[in-house]
């Protein structure tokens, strides 16, 4: 079990709360030219600098200390050993384990067996060794399910689209049958394989998709090449063996592993066959190094450790409530919606791990988009606006095809955006700017103050060699941890995720009330809103 500290009576919360805030980042630079060098740190092939960020010395040691009083060591101990921190569901957390290769690392000999049946399900596919039941070979495969069951896929299969085999993969996740209809549309039952992720094998959307499916499937191939065609990903046996799966392409799930943390194992077949076996476990091997360097080193010097400390600064005493995600490279155009689950179902609680109602912020509110886009897009807002809104710049020094020309163009946005971040520009600066230009004084001094840039807003910069299955490993791991030490000091359940059951059971009652046309009781506005349904 987790200590249950309130972060709020520690005494460095106390001193945090009494400091006051930093503005002027752009001193701070000027005052410290070793600043930039102090503040970031390297690790197996990545680079982070955060020195542009709204802290000093003072506020870092007291971080450090806040992280020391709610027992971060002893949690990231408890969490690596498998005990059951996941205290409201009884579970242990270990997505750690699923990408360990440490013989001693827990429930190892299933996690091996596991990667061996991916690594032969994949290989067979990918190189004809096993055929469709009509003597072909896969051309597609389809991932049905939805949430960690969808997204961690659907993100990693996009970031590796570079090391793609010659299989299309492709996911249908929501309920909308239009979704369904689109995906299958283009697709040939003969040549397709299908696995169905599901962790409890109920989930009304996969489920839902699953049959739309299977019916689709069974009006141009008998209903036993099913047995060819399907595999599952479930804890649910029962339930895959009615659906008529083959017991062969049963894949287990495991309640030590939340849905948005099982990318890492059987979950990942799509991401497998995707990129094939060998890059899916560099994927592992990046995030098992993260893991290492999570584990074993100084807070002082540890990167996910730092970048959560910073982000509890902004949160819980500069009154920031989000933070955006910009990774400059198209790739990684689905990491924000990737992260909104991993970060949002994790941190979105209201209840303390002693039962209490919080009275101080937890979750950030996670956004963003794929840069150069996001700075023809929402950019204004961050350079202009009245938010402060903390930045991740993520960017990998080398493109994957080497087009020089087009790296340099990415590369001078992705570090001209943070420089504009820091720096701004004065009015002063605007006014000479203008008087060159040529206009009347009354013009330039009606017009500057609309293009003066304050700075001093905060960014990270996250930075690789280049695009791998290893440094998205790692950066995924990355920001696991950091979701994880912020759990840790903000006293919550991180694993868990009660928030999304009501809307789930809602759904499922009024299902039967529109199914059969007979309206129960509800308040005004649900009332008013079905009978606008006319059904
Ligand atoms: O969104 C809630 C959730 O329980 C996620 O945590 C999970 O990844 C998703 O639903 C899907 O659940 P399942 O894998 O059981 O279908």
């Amino acid at each position: 079990m987790l200590d249950k500290i309130n972060p709020t009576k520690t005494e460095s919360w106390k001193k945090l709360k009494n400091l006051g805030s930093i503005s002027d980042l752009k001193s701070l630079f000027k005052n410290d030219s070793n600043r930039s060098k102090k503040y970031s740190l390297s690790n197996d092939g990545l680079f982070v600098d955060f020195s542009k960020n709204l802290i000093d010395d003072k506020i870092l040691d007291l971080l450090f200390n806040l992280s020391k009083e709610c027992k971060l060591k002893d949690a990231i101990n408890k969490q690596f050993d498998g005990e059951n921190i996941n205290e409201t569901e009884d579970r242990a957390v270990l997505h750690t384990a699923l990408r360990s290769f440490d013989k001693k690392s827990p429930f190892f000999k299933n996690i091996k067996q596991d990667r061996e049946k991916i690594k032969n399900l994949s290989n067979n596919i990918l190189n004809g060794n096993y055929l469709t039941s009509n003597g072909k070979r896969f051309t597609d495969v389809v991932n049905i399910g939805i949430g960690g069951s969808d997204l961690g896929p659907t993100m990693v299969v996009e970031a590796l689209k570079y090391y793609k085999t010659n299989l299309n993969i492709h996911f249908i996740s929501n309920v909308d049958g239009d979704h369904v209809t689109e995906v299958l549309k283009n697709l040939n039952p003969e040549t397709t394989f299908f696995i169905i992720v599901s962790k409890t094998f109920t989930t009304q959307e996969t489920i839902s998709n699953a049959l739309t499916v299977k019916d689709w499937f069974c009006k141009k191939l008998d209903e036993k090449d099913i047995q060819t065609h399907f595999a599952a990903v479930s804890t649910n046996l029962e339930a895959v063996k009615d659906f008529g799966i083959n017991p062969d392409f049963v894949f287990p799930m495991y309640n030590f592993v939340g849905g948005r943390f099982s990318l890492w194992g059987t979950v990942g077949i799509s991401i497998s066959l995707a990129i094939g076996y060998e890059n899916f476990e560099q994927l592992l091997r990046g995030a098992n190094s993260m893991d290492f360097h999570f584990k074993n080193t100084p807070f002082e010097k540890n990167i996910p450790v730092i970048l959560a400390l910073i982000s509890i600064w902004y949160n819980n005493f500069n009154n920031v409530e989000s933070e955006a995600i910009i990774p400059y490279t198209e790739y990684l155009k689905y990491l924000p919606s990737y992260l909104q689950q991993a970060i949002m179902e994790s941190n979105g609680k209201s209840v303390d791990r002693n039962g209490e109602k919080i009275n101080y912020q937890t979750g950030n509110i996670i956004w963003g988009g794929s840069g150069t886009n996001a700075q023809h897009a929402f950019f204004q807002l961050i350079h202009q606006g009245t938010k402060l809104i903390p930045c991740d710049f993520i960017g990998f020094k080398k493109s994957l095809y080497g087009n020089t020309s087009h790296q340099n163009k990415l590369l001078s946005n992705f570090i001209g955006q943070t420089e504009a971040l820091l720096n701004g520009k004065s009015l002063e600066e605007v006014k000479k700017e203008l008087i060159m230009s040529g206009l009347t004084t009354k013009k330039i001094d009606e017009i500057s103050p609309f293009k003066a840039f304050e700075g001093n807003k905060p960014s990270n910069t996250i930075l690789f060699e280049s695009l791998t299955p290893k440094s998205i490993g790692m950066l995924i791991a990355m920001y696991e941890h950091k979701i994880f030490v912020q759990g840790v000091i903000w006293n919550i359940f991180s694993f868990d995720q009660w928030g999304v059951e009501l809307g789930k059971k809602l759904a499922a009652k009024l299902l039967t009330e529109i199914n059969s046309g007979k309206l129960k009781s509800h308040d005004k506005s649900t009332e008013s809103l079905l009978k606008n349904l006319r059904l």
